[in-house]
């Protein structure tokens, strides 16, 4: 329970908001339809703010769920407990682009397009690209592990943090490790940060390598007439020795309902295509791309495919990114859903997408895939449809277990770039024997020995 004192002391320290619209605006992210409502929000502009904040709730073992932009899909920043929601959307400013080092310090309230926008004016490039771009933080990024369609060739978010200044628990302020490339130092503690969900330390500034930007891109879209056969492509196409930016799959549903939910109809979905897969290479020279693309096609023709569409102007690149970047809100607009974010081993593509649509003809459920199919990230969308609500209830719950279990037995875990959070955490077991759990309980007692920090999250 918060008292009028805490909210005193809160309003002492630096701005809060504590009226009911607000609140409601704070009880959700972008999980499925699940709301808490906190008791405060509280918006801190400096580390030093977020320390006094944090002492005190410590002091007071008062819940502090941390929250960037809110766009997360594991229910990480739903405040739960009630207690205090601390929001960085204050701390938005970018502090340096180094030039000289490509490096570039943030604080963890800035949009990450924003951040790539700002780097790019100087020719670097920052990769992770979450569908959410426009609208989601850095700092929610590094919190997660975000990853997005440059991540088959770039990496993740964790490739590119250094260093982070975090508060801990207790008020105290520190960096992690150091702004340099290599690092023998100590443990690595930094990357224990990185997608730790907000659950060890709240992160106040953000030191990140940039890489030179790209300059030139070709896009295509290539439609099959199996499912089967766009994902067995995948990592045929990467045996052939090219690693594309971007290699996304798209099922026939999702490309037909994104077209619907952004009332567009520029792509000719036939009734045969099953699949269809978004690839995209990059780099310095348009011929070498131009050749890669032709391999590429190579590799292609030894499956059932329909005509590719090669996007010839950056308004047709823009669409197709579009289109792809809104599959998850149009999934959400057209239907209850949840959606599960398995990844496994990119060979084992198409085993996965055998297992999803096998469980689902035995539960009884649709499921609209999508992802990043490079990564053998699969977004699999399970529609509720006419399943009854007792069946969502109680047997979905038995059928998402039967998926991540064939998930781990290829090699695969539970979440590529959501994170467990709130919806996942009863499948921890799954992906990790009790010893494992227990050790990174132990973890989580040492830095938040209270259990003030983001509490019911991941375990
Ligand atoms: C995407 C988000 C949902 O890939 O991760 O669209
Ligand atoms: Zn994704």
């Amino acid at each position: 329970m918060i008292r009028l004192e805490d909210i005193t002391f809160f309003e002492s320290v630096t701005t809060c908001w504590t009226d009911k619209e607000k609140l409601e605006q704070y009880s959700h992210d972008e999980t499925e339809d699940i709301k808490s409502i906190p008791a405060v929000v509280i918006l801190p502009e400096t580390a030093e703010e977020v320390s006094k904040i944090l002492r005190y709730c410590n002091a007071h073992r008062i819940p502090v769920t941390p929250a960037g932009a809110m766009t997360g899909l594991s229910g990480g920043a739903i405040p739960i407990t009630g207690g205090v929601l601390l929001s960085t959307v204050r701390m938005n400013r970018i502090i340096e682009v180094d030039v000289n080092n490509h490096q570039v310090i943030t604080e963890p309230g800035v949009i990450t397009q924003v951040l790539q926008e700002k780097v790019a004016e100087y020719g670097l490039f920052y990769p992770p690209d979450p569908a959410s771009k426009g609208s989601c933080f850095i700092g929610g990024n590094v919190s997660e592990n975000s990853g997005g369609p440059k991540a088959v060739k770039y990496g993740v978010t964790k490739d590119y943090v250094l260093n982070l200044e975090v508060v801990l628990p207790n008020g105290e302020i520190i960096w992690t490790g150091a702004n340099v490339l290599k690092n023998a130092t100590g443990y690595n503690l930094t990357q224990l940060i990185v997608g730790s969900e907000g659950t060890l330390a709240i992160v106040t500034k953000i030191v990140l390598r940039l890489i030179p930007h790209p300059t030139r891109d070709l896009l295509m879209l290539v439609p099959f007439r199996k499912m089967q056969d766009a994902a067995e492509a995948v990592a045929a196409i990467f045996k052939a020795g090219i690693t594309p930016s971007g290699m996304e799959f798209m099922e026939r549903d999702a490309l037909i309902w994104t077209q619907e939910y952004l009332g567009s109809s520029d792509i000719m979905v036939a009734d045969d295509h099953e699949a269809h897969l978004l690839i995209e290479v990059d780099g310095f020279d348009e011929q070498v791309l131009m050749g890669e693309m032709e391999r590429i096609m190579d590799v292609l023709s030894a499956f059932d495919i329909d005509e590719p569409l090669l996007a010839d102007s950056q308004a047709q690149k823009d669409k197709l990114w579009k289109l792809r970047r809104s599959v998850g809100e149009a999934v959400k607009s057209n239907s209850v859903y949840k959606e599960e974010d398995t990844v496994v081993p990119r060979y084992f593509l198409p085993e996965l997408l055998y297992h999803v649509k096998t469980i689902g003809n035995k539960y009884g459920f649709k499921s609209v895939c999508y992802g990043h199919a490079g990564d053998g990230n699969l977004h699999v969308n399970i529609i509720k449809g006419n399943l009854t609500d007792r069946q969502w209830r109680e047997e979905l719950p038995v059928a998402i277990k039967e998926l991540f279990t064939e998930v781990v037995k290829l090699g695969g875990t539970l979440s590529g770039e959501h994170g467990i959070g709130l919806v996942q955490k009863n499948y921890m077991p799954i992906a990790f024997p009790e010893i494992t759990i227990n050790l990174m309980r132990q973890i989580k007692q040492v830095f938040d020995p209270e259990n003030i920090l983001n509490p019911g999250k991941i375990f």
